[in-house]
């Protein structure tokens, strides 16, 4: 994993440092995701307007390639490209000829030759991005959305946007994340974004099993107890249990699991009173999260949904226009 990450850093931006490909947060630096979130902030206002479109992207192809099943960040990419005036195309893998016996670079080649100028790339295995990175075509840029437990780069971008909109600064923060940790893309991605923003203090809160080993070393505060960690932070960041990633029971059951880990109401009460309840979806009510807590007025679950849109036309229209100039 390491390895992959390293390597990453380096494939993802061109020699004057701007992102080329979008892999992962690491390696990035705190200007360079200011510049993220100003841009979507600026494409905000086109998902508001009557007419929702821009013409940056006209002419430009972006290919959907997802071996796993997403809702919100295939469909949430769909629309930012087309928001762009992009033609996009969804390649849904489970229909399509790599389950005829065709290797994926065979397929990324023939997709190549239909002139993608971007693959977004979902993959349940960590580094599938990268290698699609490191054996594409020199003029096509890859995104990564969300490969096994490695990195989910624009997650984390829309995650900092919507904190932004709620808080005035990122040093001040105490900021939670909460639930399966180990076999989060999410969490990993999200840690690396909040320390590269200067946040004050960050509370990781999972069960021993549900935790990366030697995670203090990411220089964070570990609890085991949700109340305590919970206590006086300003957003708190749900994540939901991967049993598709679980190789082992990892957990007693989903209702010993909510009993002692599930956000509710009580336990949202130990945070401050203006804290902001975070989760990329999909939930899971009763499992991690309350339905009350879900849908209350400290939930931005659905606002982080509509930044994914304004995130995602950020990320494909800053690499088109590196490559261009
Ligand atoms: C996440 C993912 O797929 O990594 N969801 C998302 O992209 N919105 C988190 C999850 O599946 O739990």
């Amino acid at each position: 994993m390491i390895e992959i990450m390293n390597k990453s850093q380096l494939l993802q931006l061109d020699n004057h440092g701007r992102l080329r490909h979008f892999l992962t947060i690491e390696g990035l630096n705190a200007p360079l995701i200011q510049s993220l979130l100003d841009k979507a902030e600026g494409f905000l206002d086109i998902s508001r307007q009557p007419i929702k479109k821009s013409s940056l992207l006209q002419g430009k192809t972006v290919t959907n390639l997802f071996f796993e099943p997403s809702t919100r960040t295939r469909t949430t990419f769909e629309l930012a490209a087309k928001r762009l005036s992009a033609d996009v195309m969804n390649i849904n893998i489970a229909t399509s000829s790599t389950t005829k016996g065709e290797s994926l670079l065979d397929t990324l080649r023939n997709l190549e030759a239909m002139h993608t100028d971007i693959f977004v790339v979902r993959h349940d295995q960590s580094g599938a991005a990268h290698f699609i990175a490191e054996y594409v075509d020199k003029n096509v840029a890859v995104i990564n959305g969300g490969d096994g437990r490695h990195a989910h780069p624009t997650q984390a971008i829309l995650d900092m946007l919507t904190i932004r909109q709620h808080k005035s600064s990122f040093e001040n923060l105490r900021v939670a994340i909460v639930g399966d940790i180990l076999h989060s893309r999410v969490a990993r991605s999200e840690l690396q974004a909040l320390q590269l923003l200067g946040v004050g203090e960050i509370h990781v809160i999972a069960p021993k099993t549900l935790l990366p080993r030697f995670i203090e070393q990411y220089g964070v505060k570990v609890f085991y107890d949700l109340s305590e960690g919970l206590r006086d932070v300003d957003v708190v960041m749900m994540l939901r249990l991967q049993k598709e990633r679980m190789l082992s029971a990892l957990l007693p059951n989903e209702q010993e699991y909510y009993r002692c880990y599930g956000l509710t109401e009580e336990r949202l009460a130990c945070a401050k009173p203006d804290a902001i309840v975070m989760h990329p979806g999909p939930i899971n009510r009763h499992v991690e999260i309350a339905p009350s807590v879900a849908d209350g007025k400290q939930s931005v679950i659905l606002q982080q949904v509509s930044n994914g849109i304004a995130v995602r036309m950020a990320v494909m229209a800053m690499i088109m226009e590196n490559r261009s100039s």
